[in-house]
């Protein structure tokens, strides 16, 4: 099996779980790591969010030390907020620079995939936190309304990047527009760091058709209450197999995910509920169990609920 290494980070396999709004939380980041995920992120955080320390980011940032090694994926405008947050994100393995949302918010402060139209304000960001002694890596688009994915990538090589993971799609577009994994091949072919690969994974061949083109494969949406996914692609790079996928498995994937909700006191019902909803998508019931599933309002009613689950044949 192919490992990478990101700086001095050694990983166990090229599997990455892609930092995702809303969804990889520290419980999360913890069930895709025991389906086997070798890395995974903190979700986007803005950095006037993290220099804010309201509740909700508070619990964003909380990882443990099972959540290793862990990245923060962060973005802003300016230099200088690079410069303020360091003292907040020296805990973590390494630091990833946003540079591929397209979220409104997001690219009207300016950040984000707003970015790839300035490489060189990537590099002075990278090269903020490099002084401060951190790993630092970015996740790009192919560009924002035009096509410079190579510019930029060689650009933030020579900032002192230690990785590059490349979502293979513009800004400007949704995700009905197929992943151009050509893209991705191009600059692997130009740079000297690793490259992962983005977009359009969804099971064991597709993962390995990725690794043959870069370094290391990132999962977003098939992840999304799917965290065996990891499992079923180990599977596939030892045996050439694709193993279905188990809702039984994912259930008490999803068990756990709840447990470690109330153990790391970060309950987020609305969030809890859209991952198990996913979980149960495409499965006998779904939709009688989804309806019944959107109803609940407590923690508890959720367990209960997960846990009458197991009763069903699935
Ligand atoms: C719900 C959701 C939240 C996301 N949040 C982030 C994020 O916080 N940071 C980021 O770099 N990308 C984010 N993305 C983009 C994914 O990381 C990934 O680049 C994209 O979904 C393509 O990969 P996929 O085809 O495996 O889904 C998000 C995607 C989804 C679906």
């Amino acid at each position: 099996m192919k490992t990478i290494t990101i700086g001095n980070i050694k990983l166990k396999n090229p599997l990455f779980l892609a930092p995702m709004v809303d969804v990889t939380d520290l419980p999360y980041r913890l069930i895709c790591r025991k389906s086997g995920a070798a890395m995974a992120y903190t979700e986007m955080l803005h950095i006037n969010q993290i220099l804010h320390e309201n509740k909700k980011t508070l619990n964003l940032l909380k990882t443990s030390k099972e959540d290793r090694p862990v990245g923060i994926q962060i973005t802003g405008d300016s230099v200088q907020q690079f410069k303020d947050v360091i003292p907040y994100i020296k805990k973590y393995d390494l630091v990833d620079i946003n540079c591929g949302s397209p979220s409104i918010r997001i690219i009207g402060n300016q950040s984000g995939s707003y970015l790839l139209k300035n490489p060189g304000k990537i590099a002075e960001m990278i090269k903020t936190l490099k002084q401060a002694n951190l790993i630092v890596t970015a996740k790009i688009r192919l560009g924002f309304k035009e096509n410079n994915v190579l510019k930029v990538a060689k650009t933030i090589e020579k900032a002192g990047a230690e990785l590059l993971t490349i979502h293979a799609r513009l800004a400007v577009h949704g995700s009905s527009v197929p992943a151009d994994w050509k893209q991705i091949e191009k600059v692997k072919n130009n740079l000297g760091i690793p490259v992962v690969g983005n977009g359009d994974i969804k099971d064991g061949e597709t993962a390995k058709a990725m690794l043959e083109i870069a370094d290391g494969v990132m999962i977003a949406r098939a992840a999304i209450g799917d965290p065996e996914i990891f499992e079923r692609i180990l599977f596939y790079l030892k045996t050439g197999k694709e193993r279905e996928k188990s809702v039984k498995n994912n259930i008490k994937y999803i068990k756990q995910y709840l447990k470690l909700e109330e153990k790391y006191d970060i309950i987020d019902i609305p969030r809890i509920k859209r991952i198990t909803s996913n979980t149960l998508k495409g499965f006998e019931n779904a939709s009688k169990n989804r309806e019944k599933l959107m109803k609940l309002k407590t923690y508890n009613e959720i367990v209960n609920f997960v846990d009458s689950l197991k009763q069903q044949n699935f």
